[in-house]
């Protein structure tokens, strides 16, 4: 068999190529949708979730390779002409639909390769030893979420696009009887002869951008404009209206802020936010004294591909302890140079735990600029006990903040 295709069938190489990238994407989706609903629960379950998304980014990326070798192939190759041009819709749909799974073998491993390359930390490996993330691309939790969602759309189309092509490709050989298949499958001196040359560049563009338009009104534009998606630094919850003075100092409302945590899964550091919570402070800068009330919003914490895993009953537990609440005095810095500490009892889960949290604070007129980190250790709070080691989840978290304040 030729190489080359001819305008009667397809050479070797595009039919060495069709038939693994075939096999590849077929195997990219089984394997997403088995990860996608493997149970989430104790160490075991969550490695074989590692296992299987490592396995489909990799036949994902695997995919992505031949198709662009296939693409460059396929730029010098004859195209095999049209069997029914006179059946001209049909022709055309065929056509669109081809190009619409070009465009699908293409965008869908870069997605997968987007979203992957923006989750912070990443969480299951490509299997491959040429790095995990594309560059230019920002750790961004919700940059990650919008291609996580335009992967979701897209492949609901290209799998919808796979069945008509393969009902097509049935339907020539059981009713058309007009050896289709062998131009890509069997022998290529059965496939007949072209019964008119290639059409015109007219119809090739119509389905181009018919394919093309498929893709961008079925995952493209619901992507951009979906709205289920977390702002990249959640607007935060104002406190109560009126922040009470008390004996220690003046209230002073938070105007914007930040909360994230940051642990490490799998030997990769995964961070996140809460985009919901609220602080009542008070403070007196004359004595540097005054007392901090935090209530976070679990249910708020986005924390890259895990988000879920990280609020479900294995860990934070969102639906059992919905709020974990921080309440401390503010001590003064020990010496000049030295950041002041709230010190307290954090409350993570149903579990109280004393706490402190050390911040550096910048007051200009009625403006405070605060910002602090605190290590904490996820056991003390009994979070993710069936996690023994640390070899899924690393026992140690880092609570960071970052926000400016008004005085009231
Ligand atoms: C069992 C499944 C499949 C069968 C029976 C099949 C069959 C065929 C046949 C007979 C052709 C030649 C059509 C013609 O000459 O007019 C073809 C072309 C093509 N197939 Fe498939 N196919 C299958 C799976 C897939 C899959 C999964 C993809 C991509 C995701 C795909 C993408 C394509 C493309 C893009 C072409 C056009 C080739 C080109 O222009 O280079 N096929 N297929
Ligand atoms: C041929 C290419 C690909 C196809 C057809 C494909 C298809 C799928 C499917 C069916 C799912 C499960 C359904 C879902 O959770 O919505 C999925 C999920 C996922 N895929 Fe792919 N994928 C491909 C390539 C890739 C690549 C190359 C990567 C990364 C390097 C990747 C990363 C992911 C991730 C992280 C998820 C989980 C998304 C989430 O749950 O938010 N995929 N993909």
């Amino acid at each position: 068999m030729k190489a080359s295709n001819t305008d009667r069938a397809y050479g070797w190489v595009a039919r060495f190529f069709h038939w693994t990238v075939a096999v590849l994407i077929l195997a990219a989706i089984a394997v997403g949708l088995y990860a996608d609903n493997l149970p989430e629960g104790g160490d075991a379950q969550m490695q074989a979730i590692f296992a299987a998304y490592s396995l489909h980014k990799t036949l994902g990326m695997a995919a992505l390779v031949l198709v662009a070798a296939r693409l460059l192939w396929t730029l010098g190759q004859p195209k095999p002409g049209p069997l029914h041009p006179e059946r001209w819709l049909e022709t055309l749909g065929a056509e669109a639909v081809h190009w619409a799974l070009w465009i699908g073998m293409v965008v869908m491993p870069l997605s997968g390769w987007l979203l992957h390359s923006a989750a912070p930390g990443g969480f299951a490996r490509i299997l491959w030893p040429f790095g995990q993330r594309l560059p230019f691309v920002p750790e961004d939790v919700a940059l990650s979420e919008r291609f996580g969602v335009f992967h979701e759309l897209g492949w609901w189309l290209l799998a919808g696009l796979i069945l008509l092509h393969v009902l097509g490709a049935l339907k020539h050989a059981v009713i058309d009887r007009d050896g289709t298949m062998h131009r890509m499958a069997s022998d290529p001196a059965l496939a007949p002869e072209p019964t008119a040359p290639a059409s015109g560049i007219l119809p090739h563009l119509l389905a181009a951008v018919a394919g093309l338009g498929l893709w961008v009104g079925i995952a493209l534009v619901p992507a951009l404009v979906s709205t289920s998606i977390p702002a990249d630094a959640p607007a935060v919850q104002q406190p109560a209206a009126s922040v009470p003075a008390t004996a220690s100092g003046a209230g002073w409302a938070v105007d914007q802020g930040k909360l994230e945590i940051e642990a490490v899964q799998a030997g990769n550091p995964v961070a996140g936010q809460f985009g919901q919570w609220q602080a009542d402070i008070s403070y007196d800068p004359d004595s540097r004294t005054g007392q901090v009330r935090v209530e976070v919003d679990i249910a708020s914490l986005t924390l890259g591909a895990v988000s879920d895993a990280a609020k479900g009953p294995d860990f934070l537990d969102a639906a059992a302890h919905p709020t974990a609440v921080f309440e401390a005095e503010i001590l003064p810095p020990a010496a000049e140079g030295q950041p002041h500490v709230a010190q307290g009892r954090l409350t993570v889960a149903g579990q109280a735990v004393e706490a402190a949290l050390p911040f550096e604070l910048v007051i200009e007129g009625d403006v405070a600029q605060a910002q602090g980190r605190m290590q904490l250790d996820r056991r003390d709070f009994g979070i993710g006990a069936s996690y023994a080691d640390e070899g899924t989840v690393g026992f140690a978290v880092a609570v960071g903040f970052e926000l400016s304040a008004r005085r009231q």
